[in-house]
């Protein structure tokens, strides 16, 4: 045992100081489900139980866990350069792991910005967008659009545009927002891949122009495929139309791809996937796999130059983190994507796509199922809620997995897979396999 092994295997005595993000916390401290390791397709409890990751972990670790060339890429420049500041200063590696960034994202994209978290990119791209607009003399759009149902983390900028009442009712808003309809359709269910009918939804965002005014408005902001609400893939058609309607009226389209980059869709963005190109993509999750946090927003030639040339000598954008660009983060992102490169990793997950659709879908004949939905290596699986007690059933075939030696995500009554991009053929219907061993179980 290596002392690194012999610390994992102690357990905290109090978990009351830590107060968990998005966590039942009365109910996880009660009974709480741990993770000390990780390796490959697996994470270990403490006590040396192997657990399949059907999630890789938050829709992250891409390239599956502690793989070796991340690990090393980030002890040696942890010895080299532990931070330096980006405001007026910056070190190489950094503009280096940018154009490399550049170079996997869709033509055009020639710039990035870099945050800490999904969240901060959202942020970070709805104030770019509010910059490039007043840079291009239409300083009275200042409305966003977001949609029901759409996740773009939990900074303010993020809950007023996204579309998840909980995460919202508690907290005071940005004014000036205004909600397209989700795109989930029951009578679509079942549906593989992108549903048939659906794009006329995307109208709505003309209906928002007519009511408002364009030149109110400055971006729409949508996940091309919807991540945190349930797995909801767009419409055929949807995000074409939406991209023709931002086109008619002056409106910057912004992807928040921090789900869908990186090989999630088989491709390295959903973008490039759905063939359908927006002004400003978010990223994050699998840009470092996870290893440092770490996210960015892939900006326009035409919008960076804009704002940058634009402006007067001096700061162009007063925006920024002291963590921007954090040398251990680049080192993580170029190991990463080099890594990617290497093993094919976005083909690998588009050659899957098949085998895993198939295997999702043959859970529809599981108990209790109501829908599944897939595209990529994701799948969304929808259960009847228990009478009176919406979330229970799910909870209960969540924790059978984990007793099972499989890690799932339940959010709502939906499952939520979305395996590291490594997963065998035969983990597949591993995981399936202990998914629908719950459903059958659970009452
Ligand atoms: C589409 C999308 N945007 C933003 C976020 C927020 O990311 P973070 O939790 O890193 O702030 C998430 C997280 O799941 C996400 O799925």
């Amino acid at each position: 045992m290596t002392p690194l092994d012999e610390a994992a295997t102690i357990l905290p005595n109090d978990l009351s100081a830590f107060w968990m993000p998005f966590t039942d916390n009365r109910a996880f401290k009660a009974k709480p489900r741990l993770l000390a390791r990780a390796k490959d397709m697996h994470y270990f409890t403490p006590e040396g139980r192997a657990l399949l990751d059907g999630t890789a972990g938050l829709w992250c670790v891409n390239a599956g866990h502690t793989r070796a060339p991340i690990v090393e890429a980030i002890r040696k420049e942890a010895g080299e350069l532990d931070y330096a500041p980006s405001f007026q200063l910056a070190h190489p590696k950094a503009f280096e792991f940018a154009r490399q960034l550049t170079g996997l994202l869709p033509e055009g994209f020639d710039h990035v910005f870099f945050g800490n978290s999904g969240s901060e990119a959202v942020d970070s791209a709805l104030k770019i967008a509010l910059a490039y607009q007043r840079a291009i003399g239409q300083g009275t759009r200042t409305r966003l659009i977001g949609r029901e149902k759409g996740y773009h983390g939990v900074g303010f900028g993020g809950i007023s545009v996204g579309g998840l009442p909980n995460n919202r009712r508690a907290f005071a808003l940005l004014p000036g927002v205004d909600h397209m309809r989700h795109t989930l359709d029951p009578a679509q269910a079942f549906s593989r891949g992108l549903p048939p009918r659906g794009a006329e939804l995307a109208d709505d965002l003309q209906r928002m122009v007519d009511l408002h005014g364009a030149d109110t408005i400055a971006a729409v902001i949508v996940e091309p495929m919807a991540g945190s609400a349930g797995v909801i893939p767009p419409p055929k058609g949807y995000l074409e139309r939406l991209r023709q309607i931002c086109d008619r009226h002056g409106i910057l389209l912004i992807f928040d791809e921090v789900i869908t980059a990186f090989g999630r869709l088989g491709a390295a963005t959903a973008a490039e996937r759905l063939g359908v190109m927006p002004d400003l993509i978010t990223m994050a999750k699998g840009l470092t796999n996870a290893a440092v946090p770490m996210s960015a927003v892939g900006v326009k030639s035409e919008i960076y130059d804009a704002v940058v040339d634009g402006s007067p000598a001096g700061i162009e954008l007063f925006h920024g983190y002291t963590y921007s660009a954090h040398p251990l983060a680049v080192a993580a992102g170029r190991a990463t994507l080099d890594l990617y490169a290497a093993e094919g990793i976005f083909q690998r997950a588009a050659a899957l796509e098949p085998h895993w659709e198939a295997a999702v879908h043959s859970l529809g004949q599981a108990r209790h199922v109501t829908d599944v939905r897939n595209l990529g290596i994701v799948a969304g699986i929808d259960i009847a809620p228990r009478e009176g007690a919406p979330g229970k059933r799910a909870a209960e075939v969540m924790q059978m997995c984990f007793d099972a030696g499989a890690l799932i995500r339940v959010t709502g009554d939906t499952i939520a897979l979305s395996p590291p991009l490594i997963i065998s053929e035969a983990q597949i219907d591993e995981l399936i396999g202990r998914v629908g061993e719950a459903l059958q179980r659970v009452d």
